[in-house]
């Protein structure tokens, strides 16, 4: 009913406007074509009774003539007649002659077709014409013709025309009613079929509705332009918060659950005598995590790795986080030692970590390593299956320690959306088939739909690395890797931080910091310091940083005794050598070169190989002229990012490895090479003396880019490629479907017969 009145409303409305057009032309029509015959019929006139006007003229019969002139002036239409006579001055006239009309003014009136006279009854028109007598002019005859019949006639032509005009109205607006309500259903049927994408699909005895046609393809076209554009939305997005991943997942993912997997666990329960505490571990995919898992609720699943954390489970092995603020789930793993050592030590730390990473160590792999961690990998799947609440949950996978993860979910969940993320660097196939186990770790990571990494680099060498080892389909167009009948896309998605940084980081103001900083290690109010956060990992490059600071001194003694490098670095994976060794030579190389710049007033090195809480680390950035992160090899390193998001007073200088994947995000920092070591004794000078001007214009790029780019961006560009994904496997699922078949055909017939 309101599609009919849309359209009979402005019908009615156009064909008022027209009506309201048409009627004073019509008027004016008519009248002009009265004053035409009118004018006509008094010639008519004229012509006939001039000869008895001549006689009467030369009888001089005023009397006859005016006898003459009422009989003729009884027709209902000619309302006066007069005659003018040369030189006379009182007309001939029958009584109806108005006043107006004089024998001096009669050039007033004279002319080809009559002359209109107003009155209050209605027009009079004077036609005036010429007599002659024996040749010469004996005078004017005056007809007068009444035309207020005229507007009689259009009062009445405009009543009828009133009345075609609501009968036309009437009829062409049921007609439309009519057709439009018909074809509008049939348009919006077709189009519906056609934007949920059955049109693509309809039984072959259904063909398109003509009409249809011609814009069935534009409209295929509009919908993948929105879908691309629906797809880039991320780009436009300027705030990336946890309510637009909330958005995402309530809105494209319907609600759908997210399960996260991951080895670390973000909340550690540790005990300390009578007490438990509670530790954040010291992990860039933790710092990532963490803030998306809070926004978006679900479940995360983690090896329960804390001396404490059996006493704070419930019978499921799960615990609510964060503490005190109850946002998500953590459900725990529990591993044997011979679990730990073999799945996580061995394999992952001492096999994958550096096989992945460019850093001289040599990866180690043992087959009980590597039986191990397929077992892990299995009793992780198993766990997922258990706290999938449906059978096609959103499943994240991260990180090394769960290659063969993606393809056991997809054995026992088939209809689950499996995105991994590989949060390390990928090597080139010659260095990854150093791995005895290089097919199978390929054929685990390619059960997912969606394999992630931080740069293009790594997704170039993992699809390099597909080719050379596996007989697998790789599109590199599409980016995409086909295998056992499974399609992977293979994308970039540099991770980050949460921004703005969580409450309580920035609270302490950068003044107090510096103070309550330089107090702790008895450095005086206005000395330098330079900040280093690191796990102790022989990545990270900690040897080469401390090498640059020695090398700053040498170079530019006036820093001596007014710079200082405070080291922070977590003890990780202790029980590895390579790892042993490492902290070894880092904390002999410190107090060497304490040593050797013993008679400066203040250390050049503090190193402080233990775990600090988020907000001890924070204290120290803002505290800080400057952080360097010099790692040799690194997937991304948040370290840097966080950084930058501490310094809301625009200040210090990042000093960052060419080697890290935020360097290609972050040019504005000073990008060192770490194994040029007076390169980066250089850039600590640089930074030492860079003026604020600079610093400020710097960070400020540097924040403007964190602030697009956040973690809930990293994050949300995943789901949304996910759900995408989603929605595609349902469309292909149906296409899928068998065809009706068509009728008349043999199928049609048996089909209908049973
Ligand atoms: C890297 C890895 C993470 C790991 C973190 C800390 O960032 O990509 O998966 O959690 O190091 O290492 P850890 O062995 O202590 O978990």
């Amino acid at each position: 009913m309101r599609l009919s009145l849309r359209f009979l409303i402005p019908l009615l409305l156009a064909l008022g406007a027209f009506a309201y057009a048409v009627v004073p032309l019509v008027d004016q029509l008519t009248l002009r074509w009265f004053v035409r015959d009118l004018d006509g019929r008094a010639s008519l006139i004229a012509n006939t009774v001039q000869e008895s006007v001549q006689d009467l003229v030369r009888a001089a019969n005023r009397a006859r003539m005016l006898q003459v002139f009422t009989r003729i002036t009884r027709d209902e239409r000619l309302y006066a007649m007069a005659f003018c006579q040369s030189g006379g001055a009182q007309p001939v006239a029958t009584p109806t002659l108005p006043s107006a009309i004089r024998c001096s003014n009669l050039d007033r009136f004279s002319g080809s077709s009559g002359h209109l006279l107003q009155r209050a009854e209605g027009p009079l028109l004077v036609s005036v014409r010429p007599l002659e007598a024996e040749g010469a002019p004996a005078g004017n005859l005056v007809l007068v013709h009444d035309m207020s019949f005229i507007a009689r006639r259009s009062e009445e032509t405009r009543k009828y025309l009133f009345l075609f005009f609501v009968g036309l109205g009437a009829t062409v607006s049921l007609i439309t009613v009519v057709i439009a309500q018909l074809s509008w259903r049939g348009w919006v049927q077709g189009l519906r079929a056609l934007v949920r994408g059955e049109g693509l699909w309809r039984p072959s005895d259904q063909p398109d509705p003509p009409e249809l046609r011609p814009i069935a393809s534009d409209l295929r076209g509009l919908i993948r332009d929105l879908e691309a554009e629906h797809r880039s939305r991320d780009r436009d997005q300027l705030a990336w918060t946890p309510e637009t991943l909330l958005g995402i997942l309530h809105g494209e993912l319907r609600g759908q659950e997210v399960v996260v997997v991951s080895n670390r666990e973000p909340y550690i329960h540790v005990r300390r005598g009578a007490d438990i505490v509670t530790w954040r571990p010291a992990s860039g995919l933790v710092t990532a995590l963490e803030p998306i898992m809070r926004a978006c609720s679900g479940t995360w699943i983690a090896h329960g790795s804390g001396s404490a954390d059996r006493e704070v489970v419930d019978e499921h092995d799960r615990v609510v986080v964060p503490p005190g603020r109850a946002a998500y789930q953590l459900r725990r793993v529990w591993l044997t030692p011979e679990q730990e050592a073999g799945y996580y030590y061995g394999f992952a730390n001492e096999g994958l970590w550096p096989l992945c990473h460019i850093a001289h160590v040599r990866p180690t792999f043992r087959t009980s390593d590597w039986e191990q961690y397929a077992k892990v990998n299995r009793t992780f799947a198993q766990a997922v299956v258990e706290e999938s609440t449906s059978p096609d949950p959103i499943v994240l996978v991260h990180d090394y320690h769960f290659a063969l993860l993606p393809r056991m979910i997809n054995e026992s969940l088939p209809a689950a959306t499996i995105v991994a993320f590989w949060h390390i660097p990928w090597p080139n196939p010659e260095a990854f088939g150093i791995c005895p186990w290089a097919e199978d770790l390929l054929d685990g990571l390619l059960g997912s739909n969606i394999l992630g990494f931080h740069t293009q680099f790594h997704c170039n060498n993992f699809v390099d690395t597909v080719d050379r080892l596996l007989e697998a389909r790789v599109d590199r167009e599409m980016f995409t890797v086909s295998y056992r009948g499974k399609l992977t896309a293979v994308k970039r998605y540099p991770i980050s931080i949460e921004w703005p940084p969580s409450d309580g980081l920035l609270t302490k103001p950068v003044e107090q910091c510096r103070q309550d900083v330089r107090q702790r290690h008895a450095l005086p109010p206005d000395h330098a310091v330079g900040v280093g956060v690191d796990r102790l990992d022989y990545t990270k490059g900690i040897e080469e940083r401390l090498r640059a600071v020695e090398r700053l001194l040498e170079t530019r003694p006036e820093w001596l005794g007014r710079f200082t490098f405070i080291q922070i670095a977590a003890p990780t994976r202790t029980r590895i050598g390579q790892y042993q060794e490492y902290e070894a030579r880092v904390r002999a190389m410190a107090a060497r070169i304490n040593e050797r710049f013993a008679h400066a007033r203040h250390p050049p090195v503090v190193l402080k190989a233990e775990h600090h809480q988020p907000e001890d680390i924070y204290e120290y950035y803002r505290a800080a002229e400057l952080c360097m992160v010099t790692s040799l090899h690194d997937g991304m390193n948040l370290v840097a990012k966080e950084f930058v998001s501490s310094r809301d007073d625009e200040r210090g200088a990042l000093i960052l490895s060419q080697f890290t994947g935020a360097a290609r995000e972050l040019p504005e920092a000073l990008i060192v090479n770490p194994y040029d070591t007076d390169q980066c004794a250089a850039a600590l000078h640089m930074a030492l003396s860079m003026p604020a001007g600079e610093q400020r214009a710097r960070m400020r790029l540097m924040r403007g880019l964190l602030q697009d780019f956040n973690v809930y961006r990293w994050a949300g560009r995943m789901l949304m490629d996910a759900a995408a994904m989603r929605r595609r496997g349902r469309l292909l699922e149906r296409a899928a479907r068998p065809e009706r078949p068509s009728r008349g055909s043999p199928e049609y017939e048996t089909a209908r017969s049973r």
